[in-house]
């Protein structure tokens, strides 16, 4: 297993790029399978996700073809298989072929997909739409044997505003009979970043990035060319990334208005925050200073994704800061290690009480799944010391050559 090793105390200084969004880009390689013809997709992160992904749409006919950050697939030979479980269960974003082959081809046999272990994260909300829309829905070994040849839009009210099951509906709507509309759709920019493609495709809906999504059914859709939008989460990693080593980063390519809380928060921890159109500058202070109480949530709610980095940017604070964790029910993993580093961080349920230490150790801690690995990677930035994550398979999923880029900006880390 690959590991990143760090000899922390440097300030990260300089100016750095951020990369497609893996969230972004995911759910429309999906959506190329509802697609006739070819789509080219540009600014794509070169990540473990994304290249599981293209395998999977090789496994379905597409052909590939990449140019540096550019993918241009075409379906033309695109037939439906029964996608096999082991790339099913290599990612969370999987579950979402099942949408778009149901769409395209009115059936397919999927199994349950995998992705990173921060809770159960079961499907129901996805299978109890799809159900509602008419998909028959069989369980067989495990495989879910889905029929949509009956399948009409409808009314769907979500449970929860989940973000993979409000992109499923609208993967299955798009192109199946009759008018959807989605009551608490998830309102994260990922959703709009769909809605836009699909619609540069052919497709008519409306309403993303509000609680209500309305999707007009079409016949089919046609290939597009689409630059992916910055990766959001990336780009708060590298702001966390100055802010706990005490230094200055500007950042290019980014959307500061997908990124609120975050910079909300990165602002109360004393942090100087200078936003231009498609830039952000950050000056870290010389002490962080406690944030009262984040809680996590959807859209536009402080990110879960980034709640164990800005954990780790808190254990260096002046107080205590309380964190609580409202979206996974066991995206706490990185506490242990952040303890082991000389972290102060006790849990009461799923609230994390942060008080400030003067210095953090490095050690050898564990990344446990992609946003985990990330906050320890931070933590080892700014620890005294040499710290070693385990586990860099867990990040390369998220994140491209994340050592690359914090060694350009002044930290000694590799990937061994
Ligand atoms: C997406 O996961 C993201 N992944 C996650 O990012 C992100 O944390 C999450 O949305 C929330 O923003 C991708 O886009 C590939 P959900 P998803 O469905 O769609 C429960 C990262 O680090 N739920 O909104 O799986 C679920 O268990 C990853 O980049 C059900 O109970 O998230 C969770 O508690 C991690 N039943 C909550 O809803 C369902 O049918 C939110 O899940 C579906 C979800």
């Amino acid at each position: 297993m690959d590991r990143y090793r760090i000899e922390g105390g440097r300030p990260l200084k300089g100016i750095v790029t951020v990369r497609g969004s893996k969230n972004g880009i995911l759910p429309i390689l999906a959506g190329v399978m509802l697609t006739k013809g070819e789509t080219i997709l540009h600014h794509c992160p070169s990540i473990a996700d994304v290249h599981f992904t293209l395998e999977m749409l090789e496994q379905l006919g597409c052909r590939i073809q990449k140019q540096n950050r550019s993918i241009i697939i075409n379906t033309n030979d695109c037939k439906n298989i029964d996608i096999n479980s082991k790339s099913v269960q290599k990612m969370r974003s999987s579950i979402l072929f099942m949408g778009a082959l149901l769409g395209r081809f009115k059936e397919v046999n999927i199994g349950y997909p995998g992705g990173c272990e921060i809770g159960l994260r079961p499907i129901d909300l996805h299978l109890k739409a799809f159900r509602e829309m008419g998909v028959s829905i069989e369980e067989e070994k495990g495989i879910l044997c889905c029929d949509a040849s009956k399948c009409i839009g409808q009314k769907i009210n979500l449970d929860f505003p989940s973000v993979g099951a409000t992109e499923n509906c609208i993967l299955l709507a798009t192109i199946s009979k009759g008018h959807t509309t989605i009551y608490n759709a998830a309102c994260e920019p990922e959703i709009v970043e769909l809605q836009t493609f699909l619609n540069l495709c052919g497709a008519n809906i409306k309403g993303a990035g509000t609680e209500c999504i309305s999707i007009e059914g079409v016949q089919e859709l046609h290939g597009a060319e689409y630059t992916v939008s910055p990766d959001r989460i990336e780009a708060g990693t590298f702001l966390c990334g100055a802010a706990i080593t005490k230094g200055e980063i500007e950042l290019k390519n980014v959307c500061a208005d997908n990124m609120r809380q975050v910079l909300l928060r990165l602002g109360e921890a004393g942090c100087i925050i200078k936003e231009q159109k498609d830039s952000i500058y950050l000056k870290a202070p010389q002490k962080i200073k406690p944030v009262s109480r984040i809680h996590t949530g959807p859209y536009p709610d402080f990110p879960t994704d980034m709640q164990p980095q800005f954990m780790s940017v808190l254990t260096l604070a002046s107080g205590t800061s309380i964190i609580s964790e409202t979206v996974f029910e066991s995206r706490f993993k990185h506490i242990s290690e952040l303890c082991r580093m000389g972290a102060d961080i006790t849990v009461e349920g799923q609230t994390a009480i942060i008080k400030g230490v003067k210095s953090l150790k490095g050690a050898y801690v564990c990344g446990r799944d992609l946003r985990c690995g990330a906050a320890l990677i931070l933590a080892g930035l700014a620890a005294e010391g040499e710290t070693v994550v385990e586990n860099a398979c867990y990040v390369k999923r998220g994140y491209e050559q994340i050592e690359k880029v914090f060694t350009s900006l002044g930290a000694n880390i590799v990937l061994e």
